[in-house]
């Protein structure tokens, strides 16, 4: 069962965000730098978060890699589920929002595993080295399909292809939206579809998450 919107739950997501994946303190602390910083709520969800990290735990992932840090909600669900030792790599560009998550990333005792790299994405990533065990895309939907193709440079083999709002608010399927952001999130869906070195699917969870495992050798 899909929910009705991404920000309209159907009971049994409540359910599951109920039981599996509570907040504790310290994530609606970081909820609330974002409100006291008016930064736009459209973190990921709980359960989303929670989907993550179980995703993260069953490739004991110690570096990965996010594009779209906003207030740092779904880094701190991600930093929590990195091996000891682990890293995270969050990509920002907007300096109100990277700073607003590096609060957010001490607030949550978390500073010393994240890494926030302030800039444009399509930039930064370029210079980064692989390898990554997963990369988290939640940025900008115009340049998705440029993403596809660095991600997969710097995932490892077994490693995870993981990006937000697949479903972008049901606009793929919509026959009559050919905005540029529309049309990118289904050329990047088509991308992870077809690569011969990716099995993928999209998670119906909140907006959509797909996930891709990029085989070995
Ligand atoms: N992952 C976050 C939500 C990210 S919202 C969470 O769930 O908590 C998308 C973020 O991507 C915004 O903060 C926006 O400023 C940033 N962004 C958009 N385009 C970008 C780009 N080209 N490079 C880096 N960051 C970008
Ligand atoms: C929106 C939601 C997201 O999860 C995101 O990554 C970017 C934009 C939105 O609702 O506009
Ligand atoms: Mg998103």
């Amino acid at each position: 069962m899909t929910d009705p919107g991404p920000d309209r739950p159907a009971p049994l997501t409540e359910y599951v965000a109920r039981l599996f994946a509570p907040e504790d303190e310290v994530m609606e602390t970081v909820r609330e730098i974002g409100e006291a910083r008016s930064l736009p709520a459209i973190q990921i969800s709980a359960a989303e978060g929670k989907l993550l990290q179980v995703l993260l735990t069953a490739i004991g992932a110690r570096r990965v890699l996010e594009v779209g840090t906003l207030g740092g909600y779904s880094g701190v669900w991600i930093a929590r589920a990195l091996r000891p030792g682990g890293v995270l790599v969050t990509i920002e560009r907007d300096a109100r929002h990277a700073d607003a998550a590096e609060a957010a990333f001490a607030a949550a005792n978390l500073a010393d595993c994240v890494t926030i790299v302030r800039g444009d994405a399509l930039e930064v990533l370029p210079t980064l080295e692989p390898s990554f065990d997963a990369v988290f895309l939640d940025a900008d939907k115009e340049n998705m399909p440029a993403y596809f193709g660095e991600s997969m440079r710097l995932l490892r083999g077994g490693g995870l292809l993981l990006a937000d709002n697949a479903f972008w608010h049901g606009a793929v399927v919509d026959d009559d939206d050919a905005s540029t952001g529309t049309q990118a999130m289904r050329d990047f869906n088509r991308q992870a579809a077809a690569h011969p070195d990716l099995v993928t699917t999209i998670v119906p969870v909140r907006d959509g998450l797909l996930v891709g495992v990029k085989r070995v050798g």
